[in-house]
């Protein structure tokens, strides 16, 4: 049996997106849902699922540094921004401000614009720049974005489509607590380090279906203690009226539950860190550092190959990296660039080709994780020679 299921006759440099999961997880997970089947009704109305839900959130906790009693499962980053930001909604003012970058995962901005029109709002959105020469740059243009009606800010920890490892540690010294920081860490913890606590925003929300490698449906929202009271999930449920019996206060009572669902990925979280962790000799630190200096080789191949000088200095990079590309000769608006197509049908690399900041212009993003090689990245430059050609 392979340690991973990805399909051998596909090179993977695209685990930014959607992660991928380690074979042994998936056999944890599939015996949770088998015990799940073999009595629906004990599972989750007799204690086993909220056990078995408090322990994995002990092991998530003690992963990113949080206490246990802020911290809640979701199913996925997306939601986690979602939860936070309708949570914040009573709170603003017609002409409060939510500040975004322009490297903001569309999902995410998108919430926030909702979130603006529904309290009479706005979002701001500061260019920051790419390519970028250090880390100063962006706290330089986010700090120059805030105004006194700088309500939120809401930020990637690592970005989605420019692959950058955010100075967030130092907008959130700069910001909290006049400006509630809403760190959108989706890609950070099992990449980076990462520690909740210590990084001290009001929020922060992590998927663990990325660089975490559990199976897909399982992230965490985490609430800094004077917060708490006043974050609820974008789903109402029985927590709402104290209706579910959740040990754990407030937070707790609103996300354990909100409806049925198959919690299988969150209840196997500890699995995929164990087995992560024993893919290296030096357990997680050993991971990081190695998908890191496979990230940054791959794209010192591309950047030879392209001609171009890198786009972003060495420390703000981790297990993603971006390169601009030549624009597209096409006009089209969608998210992924045509070539994404072209390189994995003509090559059979899967690596995603984004259309940023806005057509023509596109990035391409690649990935690093224990299952590449630095040879694929050599091929990945020969199949980009020949499309660009
Ligand atoms: C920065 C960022 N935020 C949020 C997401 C959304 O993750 P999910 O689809 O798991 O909600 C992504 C996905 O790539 C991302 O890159």
């Amino acid at each position: 049996m392979t340690a991973w299921l990805l399909d051998p006759e596909v090179l993977h440099l695209n685990h930014g997106s959607f992660g991928a999961t380690p074979a042994v997880v998936l056999e944890a997970q599939q015996r949770i849902r088998t015990r799940i089947e073999a009595n629906p009704t004990r599972f989750f109305l007799e204690g086993e699922y909220q056990e078995r839900l408090d322990c994995t959130r002990h092991a998530v906790a003690q992963f990113v540094g949080a206490d246990p009693a802020g911290l809640v499962f979701v199913s996925n980053a997306t939601a986690g921004v979602n939860s936070v930001l309708r949570s914040l909604e009573p709170s603003l003012m017609p002409g409060d401000e939510i500040l975004v970058t322009d490297h903001e995962y569309n999902a995410c901005a998108n919430a926030a614009v909702v979130t603006a029109s529904r309290a009479g709002a706005v979002v701001t959105t500061v260019a920051v720049p790419f390519p970028l020469e250090n880390r100063s740059e962006v706290v330089d243009a986010v700090l120059g974005a805030v105004t006194d009606r700088t309500r939120v800010l809401l930020i990637d920890a690592v970005t989605s489509a420019t692959g950058l490892v955010m100075p967030v540690d130092e907008l959130v010294a700069q910001l909290e607590p006049d400006v509630r920081v809403l760190v959108d860490a989706a890609h950070a913890p099992g990449m980076v380090d990462f520690d909740v606590t210590e990084l001290g925003a009001s929020y922060v929300t992590a998927n663990c279906h990325k660089w975490m490698c559990s199976a897909k449906g399982a992230a965490f929202l985490w609430v800094r203690p004077d917060r708490r009271d006043g974050v609820h999930h974008a789903v109402v449920s029985h927590g709402c009226n104290g209706g579910w019996p959740s040990q754990g206060g407030h937070l707790h009572a609103q996300f354990d539950w909100t409806g049925t669902h198959d919690p299988s990925a969150w209840l196997t979280v500890s699995d995929a860190l164990a087995a992560v962790e024993a893919m290296h000799p030096d357990g997680w630190p050993g991971v990081k550092a190695a998908i890191r200096e496979l990230c940054l080789g791959g794209r010192d191949v591309l950047i030879e190959a392209l001609g171009i000088d890198p786009a972003a200095p060495a420390d703000m990079i981790g297990a993603i990296a971006s390169v601009p590309l030549p624009p597209a000769d096409h006009s089209g608006s969608a998210i992924f660039d045509p070539l994404m197509a072209a390189l994995r049908e003509r090559h059979g690399i899967e690596v995603p080709v984004f259309t940023w900041p806005a057509p023509p212009d596109r990035v391409l993003r690649i990935s690093a994780h224990l299952y590449n090689r630095q040879s694929d990245y050599d091929r990945l430059a020969e199949a980009l020679k020949a499309e660009l050609r």
